[in-house]
């Protein structure tokens, strides 16, 4: 009797492990378990092999990108703009895992997060994104993403059908989102919540994806150099360039 009720309940328990594990967790985690328990199988092969990090990447069209970019701008903003640009192409393309990853969970990047006006929300979708594609490449990814951002008048896309007219492109010498859109609204003397403010950023957007969508074809193409250095080497110090902004001399 007593070997009845273990047996009965180490089957419940396997069951709520096991539906735990594929349900809770998720495919991912699925495959970890897949190794720690060892012999126990919880996913096929072909699952596991799946969810192997970095994940695959296909070329992508830089024209499909922006495009994307440009008109997610305005359902999600930024960050969810510049990661959906890039990764709603490899759903297409590849299917999982980039099909099983909620894109919305980037959203909260936008107005350099939650409105801090830190990173630019493009520069930390983009991030994510290359994080996914490329693993530790996708870090040098990003770094020349980052310098080009903080050196290129920008925006440079001009949609088919633009939203609203803007009159100017301006350079924001800076990574974050507070400077870097201060600048253009200084510039076009338009306040924030504008549609012309939107319109720029919703084009930004499209140039961040495009320009990183370029780096990680030619990163595909075993074509890829990294041009920056590291700024915590070059400054002792994790900083953006554009000192005298914030120091005075
Ligand atoms: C976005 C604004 C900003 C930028 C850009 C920036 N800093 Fe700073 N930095 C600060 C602030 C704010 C502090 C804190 C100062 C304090 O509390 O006294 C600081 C602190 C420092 C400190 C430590 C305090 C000190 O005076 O020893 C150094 C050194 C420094 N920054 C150097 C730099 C250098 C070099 C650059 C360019 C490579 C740079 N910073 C760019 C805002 C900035």
């Amino acid at each position: 009797m007593v070997e009845k009720i273990l047996k009965k309940m180490m089957q419940e328990e396997a069951k709520v492990s096991r539906r735990g594990l594929l349900i809770g967790a998720g495919k991912v985690a699925a495959g970890a378990a897949m190794i720690t328990a060892g012999g126990l199988t919880l996913v096929s092969e072909t699952e596991a092999r799946e969810t192997k990090y970095p994940w695959p990447y296909k070329k992508l069209d830089p024209e499909k990108v922006a495009r994307i970019a440009y008109e997610n701008w305005y359902k999600e903003y930024c960050c969810y703009a510049t990661a959906s640009a890039i990764l709603i192409p490899l759903q297409e393309a590849v299917g999982e895992p980039y099909t099983s990853f909620p894109i919305i969970s980037t959203r909260w990047g936008h107005g350099g997060a939650v409105g801090w006006g830190t990173l630019c929300g493009t520069l930390t979708g983009i991030g994510i994104a290359t994080g996914l594609v490329a693993g530790k490449d996708g870090e040098k990814i990003l770094n020349d993403v980052i310098y080009w951002y903080t050196q290129t008048q920008l925006p440079i896309y001009t949609p088919g059908q633009p939203k609203t007219k803007i009159r100017n492109v301006s350079k924001s010498n800076s990574p974050l989102c507070h400077i870097s859109v201060g600048r253009w609204m200084k510039k076009e003397g338009v306040q924030f919540f504008t549609p012309q403010r939107k319109e720029r950023c919703a084009r930004l957007s499209a140039d961040v994806a495009v320009y990183t969508v370029e780096l990680l074809n030619a990163w595909a193409d075993g074509k890829y150099v990294p041009v920056h250095g590291s700024q915590a080497k070059t400054h002792n110090r994790p900083a953006q360039n554009n000192c005298v902004d914030c120091h005075s001399r």
